[in-house]
């Protein structure tokens, strides 16, 4: 009975820790306090932006010191790496969404929230101007602000090479907006491929998804894909599931070029076993309404029909982002994008942060790299704040020297000493790579992990746990974690909504 007794109190402890752990949590996201209100006497960062690097700025960004207004046409931040798992509908598509405003309002100063699209910056009189590109528009749609600091973190856009056809007939997998087209364009190949006295060519054509792009994005998307057709097509279509065909373009000698060998050659192997077409040294030339067109490695040409093409064919810089760099044409000379110093300021215009992926440096285009950077403001905009405060603070004691000499000497020195601790505290940025991590599709995924100044790269079952609980724990916060927790249990409990928007 001891022992009985002994494993019911723990229970019950676990269960009231644990149910008092979550209500803290619940509490801490949902009831947001008295923030302090702008003052004019303080410096104002504008933030453009709301994605990996802005987010994770706005997260640890001390506003104590000064006044934040954030402008982006996304009042949200989305978590990118689990979006090909919401464009299938493994996961719910708000489940990874993070409204701006549950981060922003939990800041010691209040945080002005736009949602608008930066149009022009003009570096030399450190304005931005924006416009309310949404539907509904008051009165006033447009204005421009001026700025001490711009943290400029726009992101880049999909880069199409100007070949015909995608962005008329593909749909992209960038954006909220392209997961939700995905899941309507293929549930809709799949009622029209239902539809009585459909040809089996026809049927053949509807039920082909062409992704193109052998990238982390074009895999990931592919793998869920393919889990939508056997976990739960299968059972819902079985006189159509048999024709769904899933072929991945790429034009280069492999997919996945950044990861290592072993895992390309997992990768395309495990694809091939599922019975996915993997195209390597393929390039898409056209993509037209109901077919692709292809130029084969030995350079002949072939039209595919198809129901659906996705494009995964990379990043490129947005027009706000070329404008700028337009004004400064001795400094910014790199087609990529931003050119930054090792303190992250846009050459040529020191008050501008830039970060992320409109920047040209030696880093990937990732998340992990646009996060770390906007941590890493944040303890620039601190120093800065500090440093400023010093040199204020050395100007009025400078001033009153003359009268109280001795007393101002010993005190202009101290504070001299602090501020120089405070210039050497202002480290150049560094980035600490922590892996890349991608899902392939039927429970498995693949990781390239550093390890002891070298590599470990490892795939399938135990990697793809691995990937959820990283990918759980990476998300801003408790609710998404939750959110996303439950989706996927639901999935594998009642397997994947069907309805078509
Ligand atoms: P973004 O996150 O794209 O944010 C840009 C922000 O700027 C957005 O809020 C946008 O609305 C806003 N904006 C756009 N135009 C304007 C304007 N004119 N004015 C003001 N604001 C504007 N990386 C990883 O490291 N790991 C992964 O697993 C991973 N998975 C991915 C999966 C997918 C499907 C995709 C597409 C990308 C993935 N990435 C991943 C890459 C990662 O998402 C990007 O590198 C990251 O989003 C870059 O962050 P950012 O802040 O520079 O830009
Ligand atoms: P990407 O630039 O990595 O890959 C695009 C691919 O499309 C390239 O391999 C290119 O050769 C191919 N391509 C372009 N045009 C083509 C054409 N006409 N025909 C055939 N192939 C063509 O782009 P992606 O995958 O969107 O990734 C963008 C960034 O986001 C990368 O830095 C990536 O590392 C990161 N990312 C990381 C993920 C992860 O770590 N799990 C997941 C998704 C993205």
């Amino acid at each position: 009975t001891r022992f009985v007794r002994g494993v019911g109190y723990t229970t019950l402890f676990t269960v009231v820790s644990g149910t008092a752990a979550i209500m803290f949590y619940v509490y801490r996201e949902r009831v947001p306090g008295a923030q302090l209100p702008f003052d004019k006497e303080k410096k104002t960062i504008v933030v453009l932006g709301t994605g990996w690097g802005a987010t994770s700025l706005l997260k640890n960004i001390d506003t104590e010191d000064y006044n934040v207004v954030v402008v982006s046409p996304r009042n949200y931040f989305l978590f990118t790496p689990l979006l090909p798992s919401a464009a299938v509908g493994t996961l719910g598509i708000r489940s990874i969404l993070q409204p701006i405003r549950y981060i922003t309002r939990f800041k010691t100063r209040s945080v002005a929230v736009v949602e608008a699209q930066a149009e022009a910056v003009d570096p030399v009189n450190k304005t931005v101007t924006f416009s309310d590109t949404s539907d509904v528009k008051g009165l006033t749609s447009s204005t421009t602000i001026g700025y001490d600091y711009l943290v400029y973190a726009v992101g880049a856009e999909t880069q199409t090479f100007g070949i015909p056809g995608v962005k008329e007939n593909a749909v992209f997998m960038k954006e909220l907006q392209d997961a939700e087209n995905m899941q309507r364009r293929f549930m809709d190949c799949l009622e029209t491929a239902a539809f009585p006295g459909q040809s089996k060519e026809e049927i053949e054509r509807l039920l082909h998804v062409v992704v193109v792009g052998g990238g982390p994005t074009g895999i990931e998307l592919s793998g869920e894909l393919h889990d939508f057709l056997h976990e739960d097509l299968q059972s819902w279509y079985p006189e159509l599931a048999s024709s769904i065909k899933i072929t991945l373009v790429e034009a280069l000698p492999s997919v996945l070029p950044s990861f290592s060998k072993q895992l390309i050659d997992y990768t395309e192997k495990s694809f091939r076993e599922r019975k996915m077409d993997v195209l390597v040294k393929t390039m898409v030339k056209e993509i037209k309404p109901t077919s692709v067109v292809l130029q084969m490695p030995d350079g002949t040409m072939q039209e595919r029909p198809c129901g659906m093409v996705v494009w995964a064919g990379g990043n490129k810089g947005r027009q706000v982002t070329m404008d700028l760099m337009a004004q400064l044409p001795e400094e910014q000379t790199n087609k990529r994008g931003i050119m930054v110093d090792d303190y992250l300021r846009m050459v040529g215009a020191p008050s501008i942060f830039s970060i992320g992926d409109c920047t040209a440096s030696s880093y990937a285009p990732t998340a992990q790299v646009a996060s770390q950077q906007g941590a890493y403001l944040a303890t620039v905009f601190k120093n800065l704040a500090k440093k400023e405060k010093l040199e204020a603070k050395l100007k009025v004691e400078g001033e009153g020297k003359g009268r109280e000499v001795r007393a101002n000497d010993a005190e202009v020195e101290a504070t001299k000493k602090q501020l120089q601790r405070y210039e050497k505290a202002l480290r150049p940025f560094h980035y600490t790579h922590q892996g890349s991590l991608a899902y392939i599709g039927s429970d498995k995924a693949i990781s390239d992990l550093p390890f002891m100044n070298g590599n470990f790269a490892s795939g399938g079952v135990m990697t793809y746990l691995f990937w959820r609980s990283v990918y759980l724990s990476s998300l801003f916060s408790f609710r998404n974690r939750m959110m996303v927790a439950d989706d996927w249990i639901k999935t594998k409990m009642f397997g994947r909504d069907l309805s078509r928007e």
